[in-house]
């Protein structure tokens, strides 16, 4: 969701904090902003849309001041105007916060009946005002923070400037992601790695409940009671050259090119191809007992999720419920007793997961996380880690992170299919030979991407594109459709193509391309079948398959794909739909890494 950068430092922060956000827009662009405090007081300038519109407005209006916070937002309570930009300012304080404060309006209501006023409409201006009240009270800066944090309900991070302390910062968790990075004389504030890359490697999480005294050289971190409390260090894996474009136009397509490069780097940690075994991290508990699955996740992941279902209950014969996290806790699921629950996250932040993930722990299951943000709060509450090491994934529309959790999740079912002992050492050797060869084939792929850009050309005018697949295929297409219609507008849907003639099929006509997803297995025949009565309807089919030219007689295009084996092939089918929405996009000239209305981390329910 939004970002969060706060600096105390030695040096002019605008410059330093503008590095940041740059980095952090990824988690929301609708408007930015930042403030200084210096011995004239709080000084901020804000302004709507990207960053690039707040820095035209510093250009013009320099902000001095080696001390600051800065903000990206993705709107929830009110419109992304410049009055309901962060940071939120009284002639006290000034607030940046991520989240959502739940009881605002009666906060709100209680501060207007006292005579406090309003320039906005967000949740955010109420904290700043309560604040303000407190200090106004007499309270010194910690009782009056701590008096603010008392009444706040909902999810939040908060970074707080008060004017007349330069050297004074506060800082507070509960629900949103906030991690203290420490320097030589100087102390920051981040809402997570990539917003300390290049200011501070040794990061403090945060813990729900923790709020933080900061000042340049002490940092100070209490409960929610009040105690003070130690958490641990630890270092940084990002660097800020890691979040770096390259010589690519876009972020997102720097992340799909480096996929055969960042999988071989994900399944290097999960396979031993000498001895032709998987390694999976030590766990608390034993795979050969897992009696069932539970999958949960949201967006690509969970796709990525479907898809493992179908490994998990193939190869391992155990069953596997996948649910979408924001619908999960509210059915009242009915685990199974000594269960494994996994959860699936890029971020590892995700609000609706991590509270997926938390339903799971009191109700008793195993928790396993498969996170790319190492030192998220799913990877520190789950008794497994599997991390999918694809190195920062900055795009909004999820590529490189996709391949890697499949990968993860593959080694994951061939080492639960071995502990369970439906398949013997042999078949391991020959799944995790097979593994390994993933990223030459999707180097292969990558090599033809002229041939899908034409076709991306030539179908960006649609309204409407469908996506078809059968079996492990389905989920693909529906992740395609998915990068589709996030990141170039089209109206997209991923269906089951057995299911297109019940409702579906009345769409199709010679306007409505569609993609079928059709490697050559035993499925095939059928999918072939389902596409060929699209034809029939004047439907422009597009087929994605290994299988020679002739099945593909009539049909408007064929992209060819590389044999491969039954594990790796949906990996290997998720590049040709991620090319597809990024070439369409490209074509459409749209904002590929930003879309319009998204962030990429979602840190409200
Ligand atoms: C957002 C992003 C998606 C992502 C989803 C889940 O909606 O735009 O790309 O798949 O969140 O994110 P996670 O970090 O939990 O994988």
């Amino acid at each position: 969701m939004c970002g969060i950068v706060g600096i105390l430092g030695n040096s002019p922060a605008v410059p330093r904090m503008m590095e940041s956000l740059k980095r952090l827009e990824y988690r929301g662009y609708d408007s930015a902003g930042v403030a200084t405090v210096t011995s004239a007081g709080l000084n901020r300038r804000r302004a709507p849309g990207k960053l690039s519109a707040l820095s035209d407005v510093l250009a013009a209006a320099p902000l001095e001041g080696d001390s600051g916070i800065g903000h990206t937002r993705w709107a929830t309570h009110g419109e992304p105007t410049e009055n309901n930009a962060h940071p939120h300012q009284t002639e006290r304080v000034a607030i940046v916060h991520n989240g959502i404060i739940e009881n605002f309006k009666s906060l709100k209501n209680e501060l207007s009946g006292t005579g406090a006023t309003f320039e906005g409409d967000t949740d955010t201006e109420v904290v700043a005002r309560l604040l303000t009240r407190y200090l106004e009270d007499g309270n010194a800066p910690r009782d009056a923070f701590q008096a603010t944090l008392a009444r706040l309900e909902g999810a939040f991070a908060l970074c707080v400037l008060i004017n007349g302390e330069e050297n004074l910062m506060f800082g507070a968790r509960e629900g949103s992601p906030l991690v203290v990075g420490t320097g030589q004389g100087e102390n920051f504030l981040g809402s997570d790695a990539m917003a300390l890359a290049g200011l501070s490697n040794q990061l403090i999480y945060l813990e729900d409940g923790d709020w933080a005294e900061i000042t340049r050289d002490t940092v100070q971190i209490f409960d929610r009671n009040n105690t003070a409390v130690q958490r641990p260090v630890s270092i940084s894996q990002v660097a800020a050259t890691m979040i770096d474009k390259g010589n690519h136009r876009h972020f997102m397509q720097k992340e799909i090119y480096e996929q055969p490069t960042v999988v071989a780097q994900a399944l290097g940690r999960y396979l031993d191809p000498i001895n032709g075994r998987v390694k999976l991290p030590d766990a608390p508990f034993d795979l050969a007992t897992i009696p069932k699955i539970t999958l949960v996740a949201c967006g690509t992941s969970f796709y990525a999720a479907q898809v493992a279902r179908y490994w998990i209950e193939k190869i391992a014969r155990v069953p596997v419920d996948v649910d979408i996290a924001s619908e999960f806790r509210y059915r009242d699921p009915v685990y199974a007793e000594n269960g494994l629950s996994i959860f699936i996250s890029q971020s590892g932040e995700t609000m609706d997961t991590l509270a997926a993930l938390r339903h799971a722990r009191a109700a008793g299951q195993h928790i396993a996380s498969i996170v790319n943000v190492l030192g998220s709060t799913m990877a520190r509450e789950s008794d497994m880690v599997l991390p999918i090491h694809a190195g920062p994934e900055v795009g909004v529309a999820s590529t490189k992170a996709f391949t890697c959790q499949l990968s993860v999740l593959a080694a994951f079912a061939v080492q639960l299919a071995s502990a369970k002992g439906r398949i013997d050492d042999a078949a391991v050797a020959a799944y995790v030979a097979e593994l390994e060869h993933a990223p030459t084939l999707m180097a292969k792929i990558l090599r033809k991407d002229e041939e899908i850009e034409a076709i991306a050309q030539d179908i960006s005018g649609a309204r409407d594109i469908l996506f078809v697949g059968r079996g492990i295929y389905f989920p693909i297409a529906m992740e395609g459709a998915l990068k589709l219609k996030e990141i170039s507008y089209i109206h997209a849907e991923g269906y089951a193509a057995g299911e297109l003639k019940h409702g579906p099929i009345a769409l199709i006509d010679e306007n409505v391309p569609v993609i079928g997803i059709a490697p050559n297995d035993d499925l095939s025949g059928k999918t072939i079948s389902n596409l060929q009565e699209i034809m029939a309807r004047k439907g422009k089919v597009i087929l994605l398959s290994d299988t020679d030219s002739t099945a593909a007689d009539n049909m408007y295009a064929h992209f060819q794909m590389p044999t491969a084996g039954d594990l790796i092939t949906p990996i290997l089918y998720a590049l040709p739909v991620q090319l597809l929405a990024y070439y369409a996009a490209v074509e459409k000239g749209t904002d590929v890494d930003m879309p319009r209305n998204l962030a990429k981390s979602v840190t409200v329910e």
